[in-house]
């Protein structure tokens, strides 16, 4: 894959799936956009790429304003986005009776909002240009609703994520804009680290392949789509989850 001479924001670009896919940007010739709110670990793996390659930018996924006016400096600065990968999330984990209404909010703000918020910040841009790639993170609770590790709010805020990512491919196709979304199973990053031995054990059960993907493998599938390997893929839904899904 070939990223030379492109511009490429990731969300979340400091840890986990994303640390991968800015890594994988830099391998393959292309400048990394790190987007988060760790703003010091997003340093360090600027540090690790080399400063030329990667810049990093301060934004709370979870305000929209802040989108907006952080990804105005973005195109200011670069002048043309490429390829935005929206990576970042969290995760909720409590029963149904247990979401609190901050929570709800706090989930769909970060997962859901954000991506909107993100990809609107960039569309016209795109558009102008008649080129532009984007990648969204979804999951595999999107589509069984939860009952690995993200329960109701993050399978719905994720779901959001799968209709929102085919209207966009279907709005932007006549522009040369693509949209595309992958959704994971269980990945070994540090939202999973602490889930304890139990409910790994029975997450596990679920996933013909018996075990979690590692950060580069997911990482693997969303650089697929940002790239130009993919020039007739738009509206995807791709599941890289070890074989939990298998549908049609
Ligand atoms: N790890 C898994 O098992 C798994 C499975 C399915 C889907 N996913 C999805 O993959 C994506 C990446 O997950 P990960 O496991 O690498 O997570 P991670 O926790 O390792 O990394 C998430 C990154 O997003 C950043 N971030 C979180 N909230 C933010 C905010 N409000 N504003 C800006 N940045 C913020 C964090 O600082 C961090 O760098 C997420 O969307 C997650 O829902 C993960």
């Amino acid at each position: 894959m070939d990223f030379s001479n492109m511009n490429v924001i990731v969300t979340g670009g400091a840890s986990g799936i994303g640390k991968a896919v800015t890594q994988g940007i830099v391998k393959c010739g292309g400048h990394a956009i790190v987007v988060d709110l760790n703003v010091e670990a997003a340093e360090s793996v600027r540090h690790e790429l080399g400063e030329k390659n990667v810049s990093v930018y301060k934004v709370n996924l979870g305000d929209s304003d802040e989108i907006r006016s952080v990804f105005a400096r973005i195109l200011n600065d670069f002048g043309q986005v490429h390829v935005l990968i929206n990576n970042a999330g969290i995760v909720s984990t409590v029963n149904f009776d247990e979401v609190t209404q901050e929570e709800w909010n706090k989930t769909i703000a970060i997962n859901l909002t954000g991506v909107y918020t993100a990809i609107s910040a960039v569309y016209s841009s795109m558009k102008k240009y008649g080129y532009g790639r984007i990648v969204n993170v979804a999951s595999v609770a999107a589509k069984r609703g939860g009952g690995l590790l993200g329960t109701s709010a993050y399978a719905a805020s994720k779901a959001g994520v799968i209709g929102l990512t085919k209207a966009v491919a279907r709005e932007g196709a006549p522009y040369g804009i693509s949209c595309n979304a992958v959704c994971p199973s269980l990945t070994l990053t540090p939202m999973t680290a602490n889930m304890g031995e139990e409910r790994k054990k029975k997450i596990l059960s679920t996933i013909p392949l018996g075990r979690g993907a590692s950060p580069e493998e997911i990482a693997n599938g969303i650089l697929f789509f940002a790239s130009d390997m993919a020039s007739f893929a738009t509206g995807e839904i791709s599941d890289i989850d070890g074989g939990v899904t298998m549908d049609g």
